[in-house]
């Protein structure tokens, strides 16, 4: 089981900052989820949210902003336990930050309730830039640009998000020639896991930030927990995954 630090580490620092990534890489992580948008000139932006309101000191729409307008904003402050100036991270800074360092990324494209245009391909054509396309999940709850972007690159690894208990998932994936199921751990059960196996599909779920929801999934034996918490695991003597309370 794999542990995939959650917007960096986002228990410990301001999520999806520079900081964040760098607390989890001393958390020893085995790799990052985390969020991307696109701004009103086309840059490909990490941010969880399509406002800035939340996470910032600035308000509006990532859309309506300009890279050098978002550049301005402090993402770090808000975050109480770390009052320190951060900038929003692009897409290209955060591969440039883990060059060289052997990583897993999980790419969760946000697309909903702001749809950006090319948004996927701009994602598959940084990550491939950088080399990292053999190890990088890209995710979203839209699927079906999930669905479109496998049609155009056969070769990118897909992982379908959902937060509900649907009817056999891995037939769903397997219609999307997807790689990964990634439901929230409310819905992990080791029949999912067994029958998705079955079907080639691995299952990484999200947001496991307590013993119970760590115990739950082990359990059912998934490939990757997506924590805010990364320090709260360890590879235990014989190589499993366990939480430290
Ligand atoms: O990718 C896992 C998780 O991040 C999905 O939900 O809202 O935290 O991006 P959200
Ligand atoms: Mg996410």
């Amino acid at each position: 089981m794999k542990v995939i630090g959650h917007r960096g580490a986002a228990g410990s620092a301001p999520e999806n900052t520079l900081i964040s990534f760098a607390k989890g890489l001393e958390y020893g992580v085995d790799g990052f989820e985390f969020d991307v948008q696109l701004s009103k000139d086309g840059e490909v932006v990490v941010c969880h949210d399509e406002r800035v309101n939340r996470t910032s000191n600035g308000m509006g729409w990532i859309k309506d902003l300009t890279l050098r307008e978002l550049k301005n904003l402090d993402f770090g402050s808000w975050f109480a336990k770390l009052p320190i100036f951060q900038e929003i991270p692009t897409l290209r800074e955060l591969l440039d930050m883990f060059e060289g360092i052997n990583l897993e990324l999980n790419v969760e494209i946000k697309s909903g309730l702001v749809q950006y245009p090319g948004i996927g391909e701009k994602v598959v054509s940084l990550l491939a830039k950088y080399n990292r396309l053999d190890n990088s999940i890209i995710s979203s709850f839209d699927h079906q640009l999930l669905y479109d972007l496998k049609q155009h690159y056969p070769l990118v690894i897909t992982g379908i998000l959902y937060d509900c208990a649907p009817i056999t998932p891995w037939l769903y994936a397997k219609f999307l020639k997807a790689q990964y199921l990634h439901p929230s751990w409310y819905f992990v059960t080791p029949e999912l896991v067994t029958a998705s196996a079955d079907f080639g599909i691995g299952i990484n779920t999200w947001t496991v930030n307590s013993f119970f929801a760590a115990k739950k999934v082990k359990m059912a034996q998934v490939s990757r927990i997506i924590t805010d918490y990364p320090q709260c695991f360890r590879k235990g003597d014989n190589g499993e995954t366990i939480w430290l309370e």
